[in-house]
């Protein structure tokens, strides 16, 4: 079993190759980490320390990793715990704020609130009849910016370090 887990909440893929790239950055800094579907996760006391990220729709999270953080927030308070989301496209990438209840979440386990990173929408990836429709519009791209989530993965993977 990894240390580090890097849960998942996506509904077409964006973010769960920005929880594979955090993983896989937080394991060349000589942590074990892995990253899963966050619905998949039945419980979180084997890990160190936890990243979960989810994509935003609507300016809401997935239910499942809403979900996750209710379910596993008594085991989240005692961890390292670190939040994001991925979803904004064009021309502003600004910070998000999370909803409410996941800004309620974050601060009941002492978390920072979540670190907003450019989402993906391509007509490739795209699920549903609005996302299909979006996809075509000037909107449309990946906006995800890797040296960022490397940059915030290090970060982590730096105090991670300093926790040993
Ligand atoms: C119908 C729809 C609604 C969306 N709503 C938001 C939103 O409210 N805020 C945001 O930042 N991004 C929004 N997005 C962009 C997605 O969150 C973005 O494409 C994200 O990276 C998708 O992640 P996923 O591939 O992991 O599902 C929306 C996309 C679609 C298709």
């Amino acid at each position: 079993m990894a240390e580090i887990l890097v849960a998942y909440a996506t509904k077409m893929g964006a973010t769960k190759e920005i929880a594979e790239a955090i993983a896989a950055r937080i394991r060349s800094a000589s942590h074990e980490a892995t990253a899963l579907d966050a619905a998949e996760v039945s419980s979180v006391e084997p890990y160190k320390a936890v990243v979960l990220g989810s994509a935003l729709y609507a300016a809401r999270w997935r239910p499942e990793a809403v979900r996750f953080l209710q379910r596993n927030a008594p085991a989240l308070a005692r961890k390292p715990v670190w939040l994001f989301h991925s979803g904004p496209l064009g021309a502003d990438l600004s910070a998000q704020k999370a909803p409410r209840k996941v800004r309620e979440l974050a601060t009941r386990i002492g978390a920072d609130q979540p670190t907003t990173f450019g989402g993906r929408l391509t007509p490739q990836t795209a699920v549903g009849f609005f996302a299909k429709r979006m996809a075509q519009g000037s909107m449309a791209g990946d906006y995800r910016d890797w040296d960022a989530i490397e940059l915030w993965a290090n970060h982590i993977a730096e105090q991670l370090v300093a926790a040993r």
